[in-house]
C-alpha cells in the first residue's frame, strides 16, 4: 500500500474523528486539511468560502494538499474536505500521491450525525433538522458519489438498525487492520 493515508467522504462521514484513532493506533502523523487550511490562509474553509466564494476555496483547498504531499513524511493519516475529490483532477491526484480510503454512509445517517454536530460552520445545514438536513445533502451526496467511489478502497459503515455512537471507532479498526493485512 501507498503511503500516505487520505480519507475521503461527505460531511459527518467521521474523516476526521476515524483519521485521529487511527493514526493514534498505527504510531503515524494526522493531519486534518480543513484545520491546515486555516493555518495557512487564516480562516476556516466556511468562513473563506463565505468571504471569496467556493471556487477560491477550492483553488487554495487543492494546493494546501498538493503542497503538504511534498513533505517528506509518508507515514501520514490525512482527512480530506469533503468537496475536495470531487473538483477538477483532484481524485486523480489523491490517487497518485497515496491511497484513499472512501467512508460511505447511507444518508440518512449521515444527516442524523450531522444533526448532532455544532453547525454554525456548515451555513447550508445550520438550524436545521435531521429531515431538513436529509433533503439538502440528499442531492449533493448523488453528485459527488461518483468522485468518492474512485477510492482505492471503499469502507461501509458498520451501522445496525440505528447509530449506536461506536462507529467511528469500528470504521477505524476495519481500516487499521486492512492497512496492516496490506503491509
Ligand atoms: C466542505 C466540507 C468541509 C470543508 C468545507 C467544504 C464540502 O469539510 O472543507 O466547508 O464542500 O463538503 P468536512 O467534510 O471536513 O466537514
Amino acid at each position: 500500500m501507498v503511503y500516505p493515508i487520505y480519507l475521503i467522504g461527505y460531511m459527518g462521514a467521521g474523516k476526521t474523528t476515524v483519521g485521529r484513532i487511527l493514526a493514534d493506533r498505527l504510531g503515524w502523523h494526522f493531519v486534518d486539511l480543513d484545520e491546515a487550511f486555516h493555518e495557512i490562509h487564516g480562516l476556516s474553509p466556511a468562513d473563506y468560502i463565505r468571504t471569496y466564494g467556493v471556487e477560491a476555496f477550492r483553488r487554495k483547498e487543492k494546493y494546501v494538499l498538493e503542497d503538504l504531499a511534498e513533505l517528506p513524511i509518508e507515514k501520514v493519516v490525512y482527512a480530506t474536505g469533503g468537496g475536495y475529490p470531487c473538483w477538477e483532477d483532484n481524485m486523480e491526484c489523491l490517487k497518485e500521491l497515496g491511497t484513499s480510503f472512501y467512508l460511505r454512509w447511507q444518508p440518512h445517517y449521515l444527516a442524523q450525525r450531522l444533526a448532532l454536530t455544532d453547525l454554525s460552520e456548515r451555513p447550508l445545514l445550520h438550524g436545521k433538522n435531521a429531515e431538513e438536513i436529509l433533503d439538502v445533502i440528499m442531492p449533493q451526496l448523488e453528485a459527488r458519489a461518483p468522485f468518492y467511489e474512485q477510492a482505492d478502497y471503499i469502507l461501509d459503515a458498520p451501522v445496525g438498525d440505528n447509530l449506536d455512537g461506536s462507529e467511528d471507532e469500528q470504521l477505524a479498526q476495519q481500516l487499521y487492520e486492512l492497512i496492516h493485512e496490506h503491509n
